[in-house]
């Protein structure tokens, strides 16, 4: 019982960390090299308020973070001018093909992790067979 209601004070807080995390951006503006430091913070989603703040951003840098998704409203609104993008170290789980479709000046991705698993944007048309 009382590890069921730990079990919900987690969820609750985490849901606050998240709802923070919308808000406002965590991550560090360098605005010589217009790019955003947002490595090791601890993120599980992309801080998508960080293009809202800094829509002139060339480079995020997500490195080890505990981002799960990477969906493409997680990289829409003020994203023109992201060229480079770095998720390298994280427990990506879900990763959808059209994740990067409004990027539209992404010259360079770094995605050194785990990818557990990719969905597919057509997922009731027939697969090819894995083997
Ligand atoms: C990205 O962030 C990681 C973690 O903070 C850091 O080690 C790395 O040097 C950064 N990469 C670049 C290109 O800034």
């Amino acid at each position: 019982m009382s590890v069921r209601r730990l079990q919900l004070m987690r969820a609750f807080l985490l849901a606050c960390l998240a709802g923070a995390a919308a808000a406002t951006c965590p991550c560090a503006w360098d605005p010589s090299a217009s790019s955003l430091a947002c490595g090791d913070l601890g993120l599980t989603e992309v801080p998508t308020a960080c293009f809202d703040a800094h829509p002139g951003a060339r480079t995020l840098n997500l490195t080890s973070n505990e981002i799960t998704q990477l969906r493409r409203k997680d990289f829409s609104g003020n994203v023109d001018n992201l060229e480079v993008l770095l998720i390298d170290n994280n427990p990506v789980s879900m990763f959808y093909p059209d994740a990067f479709a409004e990027l539209a000046n992404l010259q360079e991705v770094s995605i050194q992790t785990t990818v557990f698993a990719a969905i597919s944007s057509r997922p009731f048309q027939e697969q090819p067979k894995a083997e």
